[in-house]
C-alpha cells in the first residue's frame, strides 16, 4: 500500500477497502505514514464522507491499535456516553445510581476542552480524588464497587489520541464519520457490553440542531451494532445549561444533592432517564432507578466510589476567593438563558482550560440561580460568577451580554429526551 494510493482514493470519492482503512490506521500510529498525510486523507474524509462499513472499519483498526480491556466482573457491564453540554454532571450522580441498581459501569472519561466541562475535572475538586487507575485497579473497584470513572488508560485506541491532536490543528473535526468512530474506538476498547449514548442539541452542543444530532447518533449506533454491541442513543435538549450549576466543584455539590434525593428537577429527570436506558440494556429492566435514588442507595455507592479512589466523599469543596453577582434587569419570567454563553462565561472564570495542559480552577463557575421558566424580580440575583481571578469576571460578563432575557412569559419548552434511537 502507499499513503499517496489511499489519499487520492479518497479525494476522488472511492470507498475504501478493508485492507486500505486497517493498513493506513495501523501505518499512521507506527509512525509510518506521516501527519501531513494522515492531514490530506482526514480532510478528504471530511469533505467526502465515509460510508457506514467504511467508518465501521476505521473503528475496529483504531481499537486494534492499542489494548482492549477484558472487564471480568460478575455484573453486567454498561456505560454512558456524552457528546458534550454544559452543566453536563450527569455521570457523577448516574455511575453510582445504575451501579446500587445492580449493573457495574465503568466509565473511562475525558477532561474538558473548550466550553464544556471534563468529567475528570469535576472530581479532581473532590480533595483527594484522583483519577489515574490501572486496569487491575479498574477492575477490583468494578467488583467491589460496582462503578469507576477514571482517566482513560495510555493504551486504549493510541490510534485515536493521535489522529484526534491532529484534526484539532487541521479543521477536520466536525466530521460525522471522524467524530464517530473516535468517541467509539475509545468506548469499544473500554471493553463495557452495553452503551447509552447521549446525543446532545442545541446551542450549548456539539451538534446545534436536533437533526444533526440524529445523524451522528445514527452513525454511533451503527458502529456499536456492527461490533455486537447493545447501544442506544437519547437525543436530548442542551439550549439552556443543565441545573443550576456550571463549572467543577459546584457541579460536584450539585449531583451530591441529588444524590441525597434533591437537586434540580431537570438533572433528576435525565438521570433517571438514562438509567432507564441503561438498566434495560444491561438486562434489568425492572430495576426502578427513580426508587432506588430516593432510597438513598445511589449516595452510598458515590461516598464509596469516590473513597475507592482516594477521595473524600464528606471533605468540604473548594470555595472561590471571588462571587460576582447579575441582578436582574427587570421584573417578568426568564424568557431565556443561553447555554453556550453560560459554557463559555465559566470557562472564562476559569473552569475550563483553553490549552490541553492548562489547568483549571476547582471553584470556578457559573451559579444560574433563576432557569429559563422562572419568575423574577428586578434586581434579584440571577447569576453568581464564582473566580479565584477576579480579572477574568469581565470577559465571563462580555460572553453573557445579550445572552439572557427577562420577559413577560417564557416559551415553552420541547422534553428534555426528545428522541430515542435503538
Ligand atoms: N469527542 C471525541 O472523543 N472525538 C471527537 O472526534 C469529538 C468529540
Amino acid at each position: 500500500f502507499s499513503a499517496v494510493d489511499v489519499i487520492r482514493a479518497k479525494r476522488d470519492g472511492v470507498v475504501l477497502t478493508d485492507d486500505q482503512i486497517d493498513w493506513v490506521v495501523d501505518a499512521y500510529t507506527r509512525g509510518v505514514v506521516a501527519d501531513e498525510q494522515m492531514s490530506a486523507l482526514a480532510m478528504a474524509i471530511f469533505l467526502n464522507g465515509m460510508r457506514q462499513t467504511e467508518t465501521s472499519r476505521w473503528t475496529n483498526a483504531m481499537v486494534r491499535s492499542g489494548e482492549r480491556l477484558h472487564l471480568s466482573v460478575d455484573r453486567p457491564t454498561v456505560d454512558k456516553h456524552s457528546t458534550g453540554g454544559v452543566g453536563d454532571k450527569i455521570t457523577l450522580p448516574l455511575a453510582p445510581l445504575v451501579a446500587a441498581c445492580g449493573a457495574a459501569v465503568p466509565q473511562l472519561s475525558g477532561r474538558g476542552l473548550g466550553h464544556t466541562g471534563g468529567t475528570l475535572d469535576k472530581l479532581e475538586s473532590v480533595p483527594g480524588w484522583r483519577a489515574n487507575l490501572s486496569t487491575a485497579e479498574i477492575t477490583r473497584q468494578l467488583s467491589e464497587v460496582g462503578a469507576v470513572v477514571c482517566a482513560a488508560t495510555e493504551g486504549l485506541a493510541p490510534a485515536d489520541r493521535k489522529l484526534y491532536a491532529l484534526r484539532d490543528v487541521t479543521g477536520t473535526v466536525e466530521s460525522v464519520p471522524l467524530i464517530a468512530s473516535s468517541i467509539m474506538s475509545k468506548k469499544i476498547a473500554e471493553g463495557a457490553e452495553a452503551l447509552v449514548l447521549d446525543v446532545k442539541f442545541g446551542s450549548g452542543a456539539f451538534m446545534k440542531t436536533l437533526s444533526d444530532a440524529r445523524t451522528l447518533a445514527e452513525a454511533l449506533v451503527g458502529i456499536g451494532v456492527a461490533e455486537g454491541l447493545k447501544i442506544s442513543a437519547l437525543l436530548t435538549d442542551m439550549s439552556v445549561p443543565l441545573g443550576r450549576a456550571v463549572g467543577n466543584a459546584v457541579e460536584v455539590a450539585e449531583s451530591v444533592e441529588v444524590l441525597r434525593g434533591g437537586g434540580p428537577a431537570d438533572v433528576v429527570e435525565l438521570t433517571v432517564a438514562l438509567a432507564r436506558e441503561m438498566l434495560s440494556l444491561a438486562g434489568l429492566p425492572d430495576v426502578d432507578p427513580a426508587k432506588v435514588l430516593a432510597s438513598g442507595a445511589a449516595y452510598e455507592t458515590w461516598a464509596r466510589m469516590i473513597s475507592a479512589q482516594g477521595g473524600d466523599p464528606e471533605a468540604a469543596l473548594p470555595k472561590a476567593s471571588h462571587v460576582h453577582v447579575v441582578e436582574a434587569p427587570e421584573s417578568g419570567v426568564l424568557a431565556s438563558l443561553d447555554a453556550y454563553a453560560v459554557g463559555v462565561a465559566a470557562w472564562r472564570l476559569g473552569a475550563g482550560r483553553a490549552r490541553k495542559e492548562d489547568p483549571v480552577q476547582a471553584a470556578a463557575g457559573v451559579l444560574c440561580l433563576v432557569k429559563p421558566g422562572e419568575p423574577v424580580e428586578a434586581g434579584q440575583p440571577l447569576l453568581e460568577l464564582h473566580t479565584d481571578t477576579p480579572d477574568a469576571v469581565a470577559g465571563a460578563l462580555a460572553a453573557l451580554e445579550g445572552q439572557y432575557a427577562v420577559a413577560d412569559s417564557a416559551a415553552e419548552r420541547g422534553p428534555m429526551v426528545a428522541e430515542t434511537i435503538r
